[in-house]
């Protein structure tokens, strides 16, 4: 049926028409340019797909596997029990070796300026994140995706890593885990300091994962462990939602 053959293939055009009508050395002599043209083009095509960026588009980034989100939070490993340190004078809180060092560097450089910013969450295992999400959400009569607004289900949460911490301000503890903790000087301090420190606010307002804004919220970024942890997840989810 017609329908079955390409529109292009249906009818010859014009310039096919025009092409039988030449004498056979002619005709030959066009194929030839065409031909070497489409030569010319093809190494050029592939000479620029080898350019560093395509090659690695090509051979697929290492870190570009696909995975899973849920209700807008990213999958994490729990840190290493071996790998975590106290951050808290009572031993309670705790995150990974290196976040921990930069986190005591950051609490007195802040100190020093009058500021005194207190530990109040750090590595949470998946059990823990258990009991916050769903304990919780039945306590307060929460619906699933209104508790995933403000809380991470378990296997989904940053402070799995040992890399977040939630911080708050001695000077004024109603303002904990509350937004109004963006008015406080240790907030203010952390907002021009933190990078300094390589912490940042994982939920700023209107963040891509559409989770509630927390301004006591804080991740470690510096080093490649760290980083990689963060930036490939959201790079995944980034793809995956393509
Ligand atoms: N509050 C953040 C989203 C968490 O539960 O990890
Ligand atoms: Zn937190």
């Amino acid at each position: 049926m017609d329908q079955d053959i390409p529109i292009a293939e249906r009818l010859p055009t014009d310039s096919a028409v025009r092409l039988q009508k030449q004498p056979l050395y002619k005709r030959w002599a066009i194929a030839s340019i065409i031909g070497l043209g489409c030569m010319a083009g093809g190494v050029w095509v592939f000479s620029r797909s080898t350019e560093p960026s395509a090659v690695a588009e090509a051979v697929g980034n290492p870190i570009a596997v696909p995975t899973e989100n849920l209700l807008g939070h990213l999958p994490y490993e729990e840190a290493p029990l071996s790998e975590l340190v106290p951050v808290s004078a009572d031993g309670q809180i705790q995150l990974r070796r290196a976040a921990a060092e930069r986190f005591r560097a950051m609490v007195a450089a802040a100190q020093q300026e009058g500021i005194i910013l207190v530990p109040l969450s750090g590595f949470r295992s998946k059990q823990d994140q258990d009991y916050l999400f769903f304990q919780v959400k039945e306590q307060r009569g929460q619906r699933t995706s209104e508790r995933a607004l403000v809380s991470a289900p378990p296997g989904y949460s940053e402070h799995h890593t040992g890399y977040a911490i939630d911080i708050g301000d001695a000077s004024q503890p109603d303002t904990h885990l509350s937004v109004a903790f963006e008015q406080t000087p240790a907030f203010q301090w952390l907002a021009v300091n933190a990078a300094r420190f390589s912490f940042e606010l994982s939920f700023p307002e209107s963040n891509s994962q559409g989770v509630s804004y927390e301004p006591w919220h804080w991740r470690f970024v510096g080093d490649r462990h760290s980083l990689q942890t963060f930036y490939k997840a959201r790079q995944l989810n980034v793809r995956s939602a393509k």
